[in-house]
Formats: C-alpha cells, structure tokens, sequence
C-alpha cells in the first residue's frame, strides 16, 4: 500500500494550485461557458448549485454542455476507490475535448482534492487549476484575472424551477469512523449560524422551492455557534418559513438520534416522516472496529421509539459488508438484523480502503469474492423486504409532490416518505396532493 499524506495536514483546505505548463489563451466572444461534472453525495449537490451562482454572479456562464464549454469542473468525491475511478475516467475523457479547442481548461474539486491537492496536477498533465470547496475565493479570483474583459457584469441565472433543494447546515465530520476518508477531506465538524441558514430558507422558497434537506455529514451535531440551539431547534425555525412544504434531514449518526429529535420529526407540520440512520453493520464486534460508538442493541431501540412516535415512518439505512476481519457469523448477524428491522430502502456497499484512515492500517483480508457473495446475498434480501413493504401500501393514500416528467410524459414525484411515485392520469409539476396507489415494485410505486 503506497503511504499516505499525514491525516493532519489535509484538514486544511487548498485555496488553489495552478498548473504552469500551459498558459491558458482566452478564446471565443463573449461569457465564457462552464459545464459542471458532479459524482458523490448530496453535499456535492449543494457545492455544485453554489459554483454554478458563484460562476453566475463574476459573468461567467454555468449550465453548459460539454461541447460548448470552455471551461470544465469536475466536483469529485473520495468515499471509496470506484468514486475516484470515475472522475479520473472523466478526466481521461477530457484530454482529446481540450485539444478541440484553445483556451478550454479544466478545474478539479471536491472530496479528491482534500486527500490528493496538489499532485493531482502532476498525475494529469491536462488538468489546470484544483482548489478546495471549503476555500474557492482563489480559484475565482484567478478566474476574473484571467478572463477581464470577457466578463461583463453578474449573468443572471435562469428562475429556478427546482422544487426541492438541499441546505447544508453544518460541514465536516468529528466522528473518525475507522474506515471513512470524510473527516479528512472535509475537515472538522463547523456548524453555519441558525439566522443566516433560516434566511436562506426563506429566499428558497420565495424563490419557488418546496421542499428543503437540511444537509450534513452528522447533521444532527448540529449546534447554531450563537445560541447553541440544537438541530431540532433550527427545524422548528425553519418550518415557521411561510410556503415551506416539507422538511428533511440527512445525514444523522445514530449516537445523536435524540428524543427531542424524533419529537420535531412528529411534532412540525413541514417535517417528513422519513429517517436516514446509517448503522453499517448489525454486530457489534464490527461496530466497535468501525469506531460507530453504539451497540446493535441502541441503534435497534432509536428504530422503536422512532416508530413508535412517528406514524408511517420510512426508515432508511446504510450497510458497509466485508470491513475488515468481517467474519461470516458478523456477516449474518447484519443479515439477520436486516431481516427482523425491515428498512424501507438500504444502501449498500463493499468495503474499499480508504489511505489516511484508521481501518487503512489493517488488512484488507475479506477477499473480493466473499465481499461480492455478501453484496449480493444482502441486495436480494432487501429486494424482497422492500417489496413487501411496498405492495402493502396498494391501496392507501400517499402525498405526493410532483417533480416533474419522465421521458415516456408521466409524472413523477416523491411521497413524505421519501418513495419515489410514478401518478396515471394528468398532474403538473410542482402541485402537491393525495394519490391512491394503484400498484408497486421494490423500488416504486403507482398511483392514480
Ligand atoms: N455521514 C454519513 C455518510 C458518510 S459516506 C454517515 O455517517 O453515515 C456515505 C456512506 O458511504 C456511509 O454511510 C458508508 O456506508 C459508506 N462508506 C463510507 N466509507 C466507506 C468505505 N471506505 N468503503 C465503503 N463504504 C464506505
Ligand atoms: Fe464518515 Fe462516520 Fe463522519 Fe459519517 S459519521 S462522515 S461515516 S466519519
Ligand atoms: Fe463523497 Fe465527499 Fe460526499 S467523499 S460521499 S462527496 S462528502
């Protein structure tokens, strides 16, 4: 295994690094054109929608296609090796498109840059700029430098026509679970202040947005730096925003699924009966190897007292199998949790060494067959629960918020729970009433 950069160091963001190799000639009239390339997590979400206003506001011109662009950004993400496989793929791609044309460049970001920085410029040859989401000012100063005169003013970006939008409300990670790079590549846990985060809320939806995701690594740490209000707090807040009409939250670590918590979930009118609580494995040996700091047991009574408070909650987890030393009887001990707690939707996936991190020391000795076997085993259990869970609801009412049109004309949309919702019959974007479910699949239902 090649060593890695001390943890320490890559806490702090990289302003910008600048390949010297070429220097990059201003082509073309007018707004120069970005295209933005997105992988990764929600949060990456809400970095990309910030890039794109901030490209906006100094007169550049976000939204374009690739073939149009002159300038490209890649917003990577470092969670495991395929995610970084991705973006390094994407930037392959992107040598021939810059031959195209002079003056295109290429700018990398996102959760790549907290664990490689600089030397991703010596590994791409192409690549041109790489700065850090937690410090983009240089990265845009170069950008006003560079392109002046091309540059006339903030562009004003197109009315939003997005319904639902995330907000983060606190960045970073304190928690150092032993095999996650996040801590690392987003730095320390910094919560945003509760008036500036309710202020956003409302030019959101005065904007046209209906639905809001108060967005973090560990978004219940979250602890407004002026009041010291806790999280259930803020969502009280943020629910009172007139013309809000429903309130999520991602992503919450277990160790702070507090009462009061559940209570603002059951409580608020905008809240949505849908709780996303990661648990990672269903043995507790496993857990503590992972550093989670709770037992199957804790995690198991945070599910009951969740639904016993909330009715028709939705509950959603993640599994990571083959961790390290994962034995078969831990395996089967998540496997058998999996079977008895019933989740609604679980994301899983195999374990990947991350450089940096605790796990990485260990050896990565669950081989990729056994990794492969245990995916797929806990894929085809949950295939079977979720549709189960799901063909029970034939019948019942769910609210649905119309999103949009798939390509076939039929609307689409998500109930409270978060389900995704195809609707038979005439509906417009951006309304929000009853259906009937009319039938289902694990993945999705049908309604009238
Ligand atoms: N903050 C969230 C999400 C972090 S990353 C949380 O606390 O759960 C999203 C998911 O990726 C994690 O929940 C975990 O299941 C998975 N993940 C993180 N590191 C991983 C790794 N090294 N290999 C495989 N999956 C990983
Ligand atoms: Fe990673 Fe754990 Fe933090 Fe989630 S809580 S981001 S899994 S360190
Ligand atoms: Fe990936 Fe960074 Fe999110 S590592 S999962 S994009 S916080």
């Amino acid at each position: 295994m090649t060593a890695a950069v001390s943890p320490g160091s890559r806490f702090l963001p990289l302003p910008l690094a600048e390949s010297k190799r070429t220097p990059i000639v201003v082509a073309g009239e007018g707004a120069p054109r970005v295209h933005i390339w997105q992988i990764g997590c929600q949060m990456n979400t809400a970095d990309s929608d910030f890039l794109a206003e901030s490209f906006a506001e100094i007169g550049m011109l976000p939204g374009a296609a690739l073939e149009e662009a002159d300038l490209a950004v890649l917003v990577t993400c470092a969670v495991r090796q395929h995610a970084e496989d991705k973006a390094t793929g994407k930037l392959g791609e992107l040598a021939a498109w810059k031959r195209e044309r002079a003056g295109r460049s290429i700018a990398l970001t996102g959760c790549m840059v907290g664990e490689h920085g600089s030397t991703l410029l010596r590994r791409f040859s192409h690549l041109d700029y790489v700065f850090d989401m937690r410090d983009p000012d240089g990265f845009f100063a170069r950008l006003r430098d560079l392109y002046q005169g091309a540059l006339q003013g903030p562009v004003p970006l197109p009315a939003s026509d997005r319904l639902c939008t995330y907000l983060p409300v606190i960045l970073g990670c304190n928690e150092m679970c032993t095999y996650c790079i996040v801590p690392f590549v987003r730095g320390r846990e910094s919560s945003r202040p509760a008036e500036e985060i309710v202020a956003e809320a409302r030019r959101m939806v005065d904007r046209g947005v209906a639905e809001i995701t108060l967005l973090g690594q560990n978004v219940n740490s979250y602890w407004d730096p002026s009041s010291a209000s806790d999280l259930p707090t803020l969502m009280e807040q943020v629910d009172r925003v007139p013309g809000l009409q429903r309130l999520r939250f991602l992503t919450s670590h277990p160790r702070n699924a507090s009462d009061r918590l559940l209570s603002a979930m059951a409580d608020l009118s905008s809240a949505c009966e849908q709780l996303h609580l990661p648990v990672q494995s269903g043995s507790d040996s496993c857990l503590h190897r992972m550093k989670r700091e709770y037992s199957v047991r804790d995690y198991r009574a945070i599910l009951e007292r969740a639904r016993a408070r909330i009715p028709g909650l939705a509950l959603t987890t993640d599994i990571i199998v083959g961790f390290c030393g994962e034995t078969e009887a831990e395996f089967e001990a998540t496997y058998q949790m999996l079977e008895e707690v019933e989740f609604d939707t679980v994301h899983i996936q195999a374990y990947s060494p991350r450089p940096g991190t605790a796990a990485y020391r260990r050896e990565d000795d669950v081989p990729r067959a056994v990794k492969s076997d245990r995916l797929q085993r806990v894929l085809a259990l949950q295939r079977s629960i979720s549709e189960r869970r799901n063909a029970a609801l034939v019948g019942t009412k769910v609210e649905v918020l119309i999103e949009g049109r798939g390509a076939d004309g039929r609307a689409y949309g998500r109930s409270r729970q978060g389900r995704l919702v195809w609707i038979d019959g005439p509906v417009e974007p951006g309304s929000i009433r009853e259906f009937k479910v009319v039938s289902t699949t694990a993945w999705q239902l049908v309604a009238a």
